[in-house]
């Protein structure tokens, strides 16, 4: 480690800069049941502390203890942790819940360990679990801790290289506070500094307007600061550009019903109820930019046939555009690919019976309370399936 900064010196500066600067009353703060700690680091990694603030509670009033969540159909924790993105959480929250139950007996492990092996924990959110319910001494390193570390110590490596990642690690072991009574609020403390004072774009050091107000409590020690490499680190590869998709997505109504297809259980909205649809087509990226030019993927017979046995649904056909409708495309941007949706509507007459068990007829005033994906519930509202809350024509989502 540099010497500039000592492993007691900066615990202790973050200890005291958090007793005067730290967030201390947010409702995931101070908290002892495991239970709580758990869903509030799953649900924080990745959706902003705003939409956490008014979710949290609402899930664990839903679910209040690991026994419930255990308990409850998965479609019910899905739609509970509708609209949060990244349903593999959810599922993994459940999948999780039952397997404390199953192999603890409904009481959280407390080695680090134990806590690594439970699904959806990965090394970070065990350590911040161990370190909140049972005061382990084990570091963090989430992606703020990582650019809290890399700046002050300097470290100038790609941080998504297993080189410096190990580097990292050890670098917040070994900075950790010897006392184990500290443990929560120094992680604590150190996951604040960098949501709040170190943070990618604008840290606390290079605002001017902001200097006499808050202060960086390391400004005298940060490598990054004395060598003007703050917004330069941490250093990390370019992502590849997103792959383009487009597919047709089907709205098969029949008098107050709506069709949907559960999707495969891994993948994207894995688990989750959605509209039938067309296998995906990459685009070229030159080629989106004509959005005139809608492509056809799928013709509508063979849609219904994909669904329906064959004739039926020929036979209840009501309306059917003879194409997707222009206008109500819906541009969905994943973290690494953006899809196109071409919504296409169909009215029969009456609900035909249905091919397997992954379609199901849905009254249209119980779409609502699905957990469905937010692209899905945006496409429900664009048709005025759904009431309330924003259509859009674009959506960003994970
Ligand atoms: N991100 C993940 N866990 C967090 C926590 N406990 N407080 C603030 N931000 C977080």
């Amino acid at each position: 480690m540099p010497k500039t900064l000592t492993s007691p010196q900066f615990a202790a500066t973050l200890l005291r800069w958090h007793t005067q600067a730290g967030r201390k009353d947010l409702p995931w703060q101070n908290l002892h049941d495991p239970y709580a700690i758990w869903v509030s680091e799953i649900m924080l990694q990745q959706t902003q502390v705003s939409t956490v603030l008014e979710r949290f509670p609402q899930l664990l009033q839903r679910f209040p203890t690991v026994l419930a969540l255990a308990a409850a159909p998965l479609d019910d924790v899905l739609a509970e942790w509708s609209g949060l993105g990244y349903y593999a959480r959810a599922r993994n929250l459940h999948a999780c819940a039952q397997q404390i139950v199953q192999e603890y007996g409904g009481h959280f492990p407390e080695q680090l360990a134990q806590l690594e092996n439970l699904a959806g924990v990965g090394r970070s959110t065990a350590g911040a679990i161990a370190a909140f319910a049972f005061k382990l001494r084990v570091p963090i390193l989430d992606a703020n801790v990582k650019r809290v570390l890399a700046r002050l110590f300097g470290i100038n490596g790609n941080v998504q290289s297993k080189q410096v990642s190990d580097q990292l690690w050890q670098l917040a072991q070994n900075l950790l506070p010897t006392a184990n009574e500290d443990m929560p609020r120094y992680t604590q403390a150190l996951m604040d500094f960098g949501a709040t004072y170190c943070t990618a774009r604008q840290p606390i050091c290079l605002n001017n307007e902001n200097k006499q107000v808050k202060k960086c409590p390391f400004a005298g020690q940060c490598i990054a600061k004395k060598t003007q490499q703050v917004l330069h680190l941490p250093i990390k590869i370019p992502k590849a550009r997103s792959l383009e998709f487009t597919c047709t997505m089907v709205i098969i109504q029949a008098q107050d019903q709506v069709l949907l297809q559960r999707r495969a259980a891994n993948g994207i909205w894995g688990g989750l109820w959605s509209l039938p649809e067309s296998s995906w087509q990459q685009q070229a990226a030159d080629h989106l930019q004509q959005t005139q030019k809608i492509k056809k993927n799928i013709s509508a017979k063979k849609l219904l046939q994909m669904v329906f046995t064959t004739g039926q649904a020929a036979d209840l056909l009501l309306e059917l555009s003879d194409k997707p409708e222009s206008g109500s495309q819906l541009k969905h941007v994943f973290t690494h690919r953006v899809l196109r949706i071409h919504p296409w509507r169909i009215k029969l007459a009456k609900a035909p019976l249905l091919k397997t068990a992954d379609y199901a007829w849905c009254k249209i005033d119980q779409l609502d309370r699905l957990g469905l994906p937010q692209a899905i519930r945006i496409i429900f509202r664009n048709w005025n399936l759904i009431h309330g809350g924003d259509k859009a024509n674009e959506l960003v989502t994970h």
